[in-house]
């Protein structure tokens, strides 16, 4: 972006900005600039450029004109249509489309964040090397092989306090040390790019957007411990970004950025890709490792730890796609400033994946410390359609429910994991005054019952069970003990289970149960389904006072069971409603309950 005499076209295009439109975007700007003349109009090349997400795919396509006259503006919902008014007033007369310009909030959305790991994505086109290049890329590389030692490398990171984003928060550094201090002379490194927590999409946008920060904070590591492989184990279902990463690694193949003697440096690093299937649980490092060795998906016992014996029994060290990202900034601007960012706990920023009821979903980055209220309100504009925040579940599929009273919470990892939460990869979902929390407790628990591997009877039997009572509970046959008996096993399954998918999997229903026991208790004594969710519970109604006959409940019916005419009170009609809940999502009076 330093070329001030050249207007910069930037198009997002991650998988949201794809499936949205934009390769047709840049279609038509490509043949409307030759078309029209518009380098020769302006005096100035212009550039189009394919850029990695920005965070708001629920805009796309989003596309920015950055222009020395007017600086950086940005356009969304932009459609092939758009283009020619874009070239014609805002590019060649230098006069900003006012009705087709991001709205206030997309500037908010922006500002409020804080972008290190993300800042190339929706900056740089992720498929030139030279763009990364620009940006100051393999310079830390070149740095830590020209200017420091390998363990110097790993004090470095260990000062700067990084702490893994793969979940667990484990200090990078210090896990570096283990590897590293292992004895034998072929060790491994693996970039654990699964992402199996549904919702989370930031390891995927980081490789879509920047694939090159990956595979350099992977340099960094493999010089640090004395790797001299590494795998980057990436699930299928990630098209864009294992094609985006392959192109990258075949172009540092070819320019001398891996393999053997890397850049004349006397170092040497090979990688590749491994596609995983796509199981929640091969997102485990051991049955990471297990599925890469070819073997089924399943967690091993620890000790021993990958560090001392790790793929096919050598020494590994196994990180997460935003856990590499990092690194590069780290070595770049020194331990001191990386560790000024974030609380005395969590160190710099984090990607959240917000989603749910509110306003603007999307990926956001923040520093780490800022407050779960925040992140919803100042960055992602509160909840949707003017209702009532009742909860964020934060964490994943095996995270908790975090109520109003501790929304001050601070994102980091302690503060979270106080609360009943955990960080997790980064995983936030709103939750508004219409979510039953015991039905998403049982949601949650369906996802970690299916994707246990089954390998031990804790998890294997104890969650299967634990459904079953939620179930109960939600098509209200549910009995007080119950309650008891889904803490009690709860705390059994966390404790007995072998790896980290049992022994987190009961999160949900303990922390909903904490905060909600209320609705328990609602769905248990009373039958009924405060939040008007539990199909099972449910018997719509149209309230006549609320009701201000504007008919939306009659377009959202899918089973012809609401009666309604122009200026008529809605009417429902019982014998044909198979309770699926479209009336009352659509009803913005509260008028059916
Ligand atoms: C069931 C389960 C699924 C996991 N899925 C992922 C994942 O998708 N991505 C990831 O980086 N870590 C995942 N982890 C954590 C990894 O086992 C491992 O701790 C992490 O990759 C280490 O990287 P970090 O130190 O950089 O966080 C998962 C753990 C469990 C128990
Ligand atoms: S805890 Fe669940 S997922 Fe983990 S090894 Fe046991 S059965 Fe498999
Ligand atoms: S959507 Fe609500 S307010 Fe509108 S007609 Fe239906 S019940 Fe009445
Ligand atoms: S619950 Fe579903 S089927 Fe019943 S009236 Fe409402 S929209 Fe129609």
């Amino acid at each position: 972006m330093s070329d001030n005499a050249a207007v910069k076209i930037l198009i997002c295009q991650g998988t949201g900005g794809i499936s949205a439109g934009a390769k047709q975007v840049e279609a038509e700007f490509t043949r409307l600039i030759a078309e029209k003349g518009i380098v020769a109009q302006v005096g100035k090349r212009c550039d189009v450029v394919k850029t990695g997400c920005r965070g708001l795919c629920a805009n796309d396509v989003l596309v920015d004109i950055i222009t020395p006259e007017l600086g950086r503006v940005t356009y969304d919902f932009v459609v092939p249509a758009d283009v020619e008014a874009i070239l014609d007033q805002h590019i060649v007369a230098n006069e900003v489309i006012e009705k087709k310009k991001a709205k206030e909030y997309y500037n908010t959305f922006v500002d409020q964040q804080m972008r290190v790991v993300m800042t190339g994505c929706g900056q740089i086109d992720p498929e030139r090397l030279d763009a990364y290049i620009e940006e100051d890329g393999f310079k830390a590389i070149e740095k830590c092989v020209k200017e420091m030692k390998p363990a110097e490398v790993i004090d470095e990171v260990k000062k700067s306090g990084l702490r893994g984003r793969g979940g667990g928060g484990f200090p990078t550094g210090m896990k570096w040390s283990f590897c590293a201090a292992s004895p034998g002379n072929h060790k491994y490194l693996i970039c654990n790019a699964d992402e199996g927590d549904p919702g989370a999409f930031m390891d995927r946008s980081i490789l879509e957007g920047d694939p090159y920060c990956v595979i350099e904070g992977m340099m960094i590591a493999a010089y640090a411990i004395g790797c001299d492989a590494g795998y980057v184990y990436v699930r299928a279902e990630y098209p864009l970004a294992i094609d985006r990463l392959q192109k990258a690694l075949d172009t540092c193949y070819e320019k001398g950025y891996l393999g053997k003697n890397i850049q004349g440096w006397g170092f040497d690093f090979d990688m590749r890709i491994k596609k995983g299937a796509g199981a929640f649980v091969c997102g485990e490092e051991t049955a990471l490792m297990a599925s890469i060795e070819g073997e089924r998906g399943m967690p091993r016992p620890r000790p021993p730890f990958p560090a001392v014996k790790g793929l096919w029994g050598f020494p590994t060290n196994i990180n997460n796609v935003e856990t590499f990202a990092n690194v590069r900034h780290i070595i770049n601007k020194g331990f001191e400033w990386y560790a000024s960012l974030g609380t005395d706990t969590t160190k710099g920023t984090k990607i959240f994946a917000v989603t749910g009821k509110v306003k603007h979903t999307g990926l956001v980055e923040v520093p780490a410390g800022m407050s779960v209220r925040d992140v919803i309100y100042k960055v992602c504009g509160g909840i949707a359609n003017n209702r009532k925040f009742k909860a964020v579940q934060a964490g994943g599929p095996s995270g908790g429910c975090i109520p109003a009273e501790v929304l001050d919470t601070p994102v980091d990892y302690d503060s979270l994991i106080k609360a009943g939460a955990m960080m997790g990869s980064g995983g936030l979902v709103v939750m508004d005054e219409t979510t039953c929390m015991v039905d998403v407790a049982r949601f949650f628990l369906t996802f970690t019952k299916m994707e246990s591997c089954g390998k031990c009877v804790p998890c294997r039997i104890g969650l299967k069970a634990m459904l079953d009572i939620l179930e109960k509970i939600t098509e209200g046959r549910g009995e007080m003990a119950d309650i008891d008996t889904l803490l009690e096993m709860g705390a059994t399954i966390k404790k007995a289970s072998l790896c980290g998918l049992g022994q987190t999997a009961p999160n949900p229903i303990l922390s909903t149960v904490k905060y909600f026991r209320n609705e328990y208790e609602a769905h248990i004594i009373d039958k009924r389904c405060p939040s008007n969710s539990c199909k099972e519970l449910l018997l719509w109604q149209v309230i006549p006072e609320k009701c201000v006959k504007c008919g939306a409940c009659l377009r959202a019916c899918p089973s012809n069971a609401i009666k309604w005419e122009k200026g008529q009170v809605a009417e429902l009609v019982k014998e044909n409603c198979t309770k699926c809940k479209s009336c009352y999502d659509a009803c913005r009076f509260m008028a059916i309950e």
